[in-house]
């Protein structure tokens, strides 16, 4: 296994409470945010916005989202509200991931919102790649309407992650899958074998 293999099979997500000061730099934020453009790219739309958030503003946010969550009557319950907070506050740094999806093009919404998505890994592999630990966790904490406008969403913005980003208190590693278990080989028309083996197997009509 080579190097960067290797650094690919190790990655791992650092929680919040995994993760510590310092965050990037300005000049490494905008290195691992760099790396999102070489991501895969239907139609070259670049369907991509990234909303960073540094800790010093993070205060700020979560007091907006606290706000937004209580007025919009929302469908957070208040456990839930406090948890998010809770967890938002610890954040070295965020950066909001959203698909910025061209309504006119012949690209499927789907295609590019799938794009924002390998946006995503991508800046979490950049991240680990400068030695910081990052995490991605879901958009519901932003995506009710009043917060969408208080952090210069418009609708064109379709939310797909929030990346925390930090420096791990502990580095670890984690045991992970054989991939063999998920894969299989076509052998032809409704055949197919487990991977690295060659016994097909026929499958069942629907
Ligand atoms: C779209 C998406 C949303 C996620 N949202 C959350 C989340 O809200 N909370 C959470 O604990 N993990 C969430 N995860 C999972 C973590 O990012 C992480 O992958 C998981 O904890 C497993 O860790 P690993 O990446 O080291 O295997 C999400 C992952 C994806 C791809």
């Amino acid at each position: 296994m080579n190097a960067i293999s290797q650094f690919l099979n190790e990655r791992v997500s650092y929680h919040v409470h995994e993760l510590q000061q310092p965050a990037p730099k300005p000049q490494q934020m905008t290195e691992i945010l760099q790396a999102a453009m070489s991501t895969p790219d239907h139609g070259k739309l670049k369907p991509w916005h990234f909303l960073v958030v540094n800790q010093q503003n993070i205060e700020a946010l979560i007091s907006l989202l606290q706000t937004a969550w209580q007025t919009a009557n929302a469908s957070l319950e208040p456990q839930r509200a406090k948890r998010l907070a809770s967890y938002l506050k610890q954040a070295p740094s965020i950066v909001l991931v959203s698909a910025e999806l061209a309504e006119d093009s012949h690209i499927s919404k789907q295609d590019q919102i799938f794009s924002a998505a390998a946006a995503c890994q991508m800046i979490l592999l950049s991240a680990d790649a400068l030695g910081f630990g990052s995490v991605w966790y879901s958009t519901d904490a932003v995506e009710l309407p009043n917060v969408r406008h208080l952090l210069g969403l418009q609708d064109r913005h379709h939310p797909v992650g929030f990346l925390v980003i930090g420096s791990p208190i502990t580095k670890r590693t984690k045991s992970r899958s054989n991939v063999a278990e998920l894969s299989v080989e076509w052998q032809g028309a409704a055949s197919v074998s487990p991977w690295g083996t060659n016994q097909s197997v026929k499958q069942e009509q629907q």
